[in-house]
């Protein structure tokens, strides 16, 4: 089954045409990063009109859409406007070529990233760890469409909490990339921050945007190796309560398999601390783990299967 994906929950625009869940033909991306640079973060109503700009002429540059069987659009959660592009364009192409449509979760699609990607042997259960812009969580996967939360942020987002303090420390939009560049320099690793206090395995990260503020506020960074250092400290202690969650949640469920996904994922050093844990770590490449439009093409196959209807979403 050839599935046309289609993703506009935040502000990249993207397009992916997946046969049979795992084997992605064409992947088209337009980021919107530029744009919304000088708002140090996502203008909303800049995205959706860039959304609308760029569907129509991303979709007629593919190549391989002339046989499609069906088009999964991501429809939760995400920035309502951006959504309502990505849903009414899925509608209005689904109406046109006379094929189904259906609506998948953005959340599901960025662990499905990761699955899509792993060659056999692998094992469910398995624990799935999701850490993007906008979510944070911790997730037994019994199998593609049966999960249980075990734990989520109870208030910002990890990649929101790099991001915020990025901007601290003048590094440019979205701040997870140009911190983990800059820590990389970091010459005197010192330990400036201390990790969140939180039970079980959910996750509260505001905590940690607030020690940064104070401290940047107390010691304004002199040059560029003391911006290195709180980058350096920011990041272990941010990855280490991630590192640390995560194997605790693998031993519980005592399972072999951790598969894990969203923007986040991108960083070597957090990549680093995950496979120490004892699991069996599978990471999608990188353009899997920014929001794309290959996990939602993904995902569409076997969620098509198992709801057998379109449009059950809306
Ligand atoms: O999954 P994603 O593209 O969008 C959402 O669904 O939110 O994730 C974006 C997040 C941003 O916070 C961005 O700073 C972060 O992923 N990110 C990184 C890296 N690359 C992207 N954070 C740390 N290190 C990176 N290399
Ligand atoms: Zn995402």
């Amino acid at each position: 089954m050839r599935v046309l994906g289609i993703e506009t929950s935040c502000d990249e625009t993207s397009l992916a045409v997946v046969v049979d869940g795992k084997e992605i033909v064409e992947h088209v991306i337009r980021s919107q990063i530029d744009l919304h640079k000088e708002f140090g973060g996502v203008y909303p109503e800049i995205a959706s009109r860039e959304h609308f700009k760029s569907l129509i002429p991303l979709y007629q540059s593919m190549e391989e859409t002339e046989k499609i069987d069906l088009i999964a659009v991501a429809c939760a959660p995400g920035l309502m406007g951006s959504l309502l592009m990505g849903v009414t364009f899925a509608k209005a192409l689904a109406f046109a070529r006379g094929i189904p449509f259906v609506g998948v979760n953005h959340i599901e699609a960025h662990l499905y990233a990761a699955v899509m990607t792993t060659p056999l042997p692998y094992s469910f259960p398995a624990l799935g760890l999701i850490i993007s812009g906008g979510h944070t969580a911790l997730i037994k996967i019994e199998g593609v469409g049966t999960y249980t939360v075990l734990g989520e942020t109870l208030d910002d987002a990890l990649g929101e909490a790099l991001d915020k303090t990025g901007r601290l420390l003048d590094l440019p939009y979205p701040g997870g990339v140009h911190l983990e560049t800059l820590a990389k320099e970091c010459l005197s690793p010192q330990n400036i921050f201390r990790r969140p206090k939180v039970d079980g395995f959910n996750f509260s990260f505001s905590g940690m945007k607030t020690q940064a503020l104070y401290y940047i506020r107390k010691n304004p960074p002199r040059n560029r190796a003391e911006r290195a250092a709180i980058a350096y400290s920011f990041q272990e202690t941010m990855f280490d309560e991630i590192a640390f969650k995560t194997r605790a949640a693998g031993e519980k469920l005592g399972v072999k398999d951790l598969f894990a996904g969203g923007g986040v994922i991108c960083n070597e050093r957090l990549r680093e601390k995950l496979k120490a844990g004892g699991m069996r770590v599978h990471f999608p490449p990188k353009e899997l783990c920014v929001d794309n439009g290959a996990m939602i093409a993904g995902l569409g196959f076997p969620v098509w299967h198992r709801k057998g209807r379109a449009g059950e979403d809306f």
